[in-house]
């Protein structure tokens, strides 16, 4: 069996990581989405919202799986027998770092990285961006889950 995993901050998802994960999940046995818990970074929703989020966007794809990580990944894919890594590239401007850390990677304990090109129909789009839009109240319905909507505007405060 071959597992991969699909890690990201994930917050919060968005239509372009479900993309990603629904095409992981036919290419492997098995994935196992990983969010990562950075206490440097400030997110606008917690580890267990993010999951909670994830968990309900992901029901319908049989062998996906939802985990928090801390952390080294290439430690997490370690400890579960994880070999591959998936990632999606939504342009040029991700491959650079992209490369890097699928180097890095590897060299650390041989986790490969599979690169899947993000659909055009998500290339422009980016947690960060939904956020901002959302904050300054544009409309990101069709780009996230109806349900991330609703928490997206309960915790921006918007109408
Ligand atoms: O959604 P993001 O924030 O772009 O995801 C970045 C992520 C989580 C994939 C990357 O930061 C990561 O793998 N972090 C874990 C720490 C780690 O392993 N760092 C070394 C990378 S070579």
């Amino acid at each position: 069996m071959t597992t991969a995993v699909c890690p990201g901050s994930f917050d919060p998802v968005t239509y372009g990581h479900l993309d990603i994960v629904a095409r992981a999940a036919r290419l492997f046995d098995g994935v196992t989405v990983a969010v990562l818990v950075n206490p440097a970074k400030q997110a606008l929703f917690s580890p267990e919202e993010r999951v909670s989020m994830l968990s309900a966007a992901t029901a319908d794809l049989s062998g996906v799986s939802i985990e928090v990580f801390e952390g080294l990944l290439v430690d997490f894919c370690r400890e579960r027998g994880i070999a591959a890594i998936v990632k999606g590239l939504r342009a040029v401007t991700d491959f650079d770092y992209e490369l890097q850390m699928a180097q890095m990677n590897s060299r650390l304990a041989g986790v490969e990285t599979v690169f899947v090109p993000t659909s055009p129909e998500w290339s422009f789009l980016a947690s960060s961006l939904v956020k901002e839009v959302a904050g300054h109240g544009g409309d990101v319905s069709g780009l996230v889950p109806p349900s991330v909507l609703r928490q997206l505007q309960a915790r921006l405060d918007l109408p």
